[in-house]
């Protein structure tokens, strides 16, 4: 008992000299850990004489808990201490500016598809997307252009290891699906998305590009709805004073076909570097749905006329912002994508 009493007393006066938290954990291996000042007296009380191991045994678990006790107590006040510390010597001055974070943006091709999308969206025009793997029915034989038609070279194709999988070469499949789905209602949409073709990368042509597909049906849809829609737009885009060229052109899944120009943004007409002198660039294929397209879709060509167009979103861009090489748009150059 007496060795207890003198345990416990030097047990309280070395914990009231530790002085920092590493201290107390010392403190604490030395007494209660395994093989431990406290844990040997634990493990004594089966040596004492019977009649006495009820009092030692109860004194071994006061001193126990007194001294769990002091430690809990003494750990408490040396984290208060260790609070106050690091609030008093590591202040932080709340008046310093913050430092910015960087903000990220969108990337230039992301955002002349919504400027593209919210002119049309305007117009009434809705969007639709349509898969970028594709078939060879949709992709071609539904639009007008049977096995073996020449003007499939008009597209230089990726096939897939599947025969008849293909990845689009235009959005034009795209219009075969809305018609399907919304056959015989009228339609207005534009369909935007990756297209693309196996074809030389120069700098005006990538083998992955977008394009944004147009496709209004009605039952009373002419010439003169398409070219009020196509300088509606181009004002839109790229300035009120905009003139309008229309071209006649060849598309199997249009007729008649146009490609459409706009005065140059550069020069407004008078010839420069960027129109090759000519004065205009252009935008866009378009055309009235080829009656045998419209059959296809599912509506009747003696009751419904549309018009489609198919613009290159990315061919916009460089006219937009005079960028000189469409490689620019997927190397995702920082110093390049920063500018816009
Ligand atoms: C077509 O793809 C037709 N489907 C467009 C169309 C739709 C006509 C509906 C009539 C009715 P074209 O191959 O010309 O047409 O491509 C259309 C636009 O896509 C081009 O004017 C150009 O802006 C863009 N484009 C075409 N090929 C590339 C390419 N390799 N890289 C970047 N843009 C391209």
């Amino acid at each position: 008992m007496s060795d207890l009493a003198s345990l416990e007393e030097r047990a309280l006066a070395e914990l009231s000299s530790c002085r920092d938290e590493t201290a107390l954990r010392a403190w604490h291996s030395r007494y209660f850990g395994k093989g431990g000042e406290m844990d040997a007296e634990i493990k004594k009380i089966v040596t004492v004489p019977k009649e006495e191991r009820a009092a030692y045994g109860q004194q071994v678990n006061r001193v126990k808990q007194t001294l769990l006790q002091a430690h809990e107590q003494a750990l408490a006040q040396e984290k208060d201490k260790a609070l106050e510390r690091s609030l008093t010597e590591g202040g932080v001055d709340v008046t310093l500016p913050g430092r910015p974070a960087p903000r990220g943006r969108l990337h230039l091709a992301t955002r002349t598809l919504r400027e593209i999308a919210a002119v049309f969206a305007d117009l009434g025009f809705q969007i639709y997307r349509s898969r970028e793997v594709e078939d060879d029915l949709t992709n071609f034989e539904l639009l007008n252009m049977p096995p073996h038609h020449p003007a499939r070279d008009m597209w230089d194709t990726f096939h897939t290891t599947t025969p008849g999988v293909l990845l689009r070469t235009h959005t034009s499949p795209g219009q075969i699906h809305v018609m399907r789905e919304q056959a015989p209602e009228p339609i207005r949409v534009i369909l935007p998305g990756m297209c693309y073709r196996y074809e030389a990368i120069t700098t005006r042509s990538e083998i992955m590009f977008q394009q944004v597909e147009g496709l209004a049906i009605g039952t009373s849809i002419t010439m003169a709805d398409l070219k009020g829609t196509i300088v509606a737009f181009a004002r839109r885009l790229f300035g009120e004073e905009r003139q309008v060229r229309i071209r006649s052109s060849y598309f199997p899944f249009t007729e008649p076909s146009i490609e459409v120009d706009m005065d140059c943004i550069v020069c407004s007409g008078k010839g420069c570097g960027l129109c090759k002198r000519s004065g205009w660039l252009e935008i866009m294929g378009a055309g009235m749905v080829h009656p045998i397209v419209l059959q296809n879709g599912g509506y009747d060509p003696a009751k419904f006329s549309g018009f489609a167009f198919g613009m290159g979103p990315q061919r916009i861009a460089m006219l937009r912002y005079a960028i000189d090489d469409i490689r620019q748009f997927w190397k995702n150059d920082l110093r390049f994508l920063r500018q816009f």
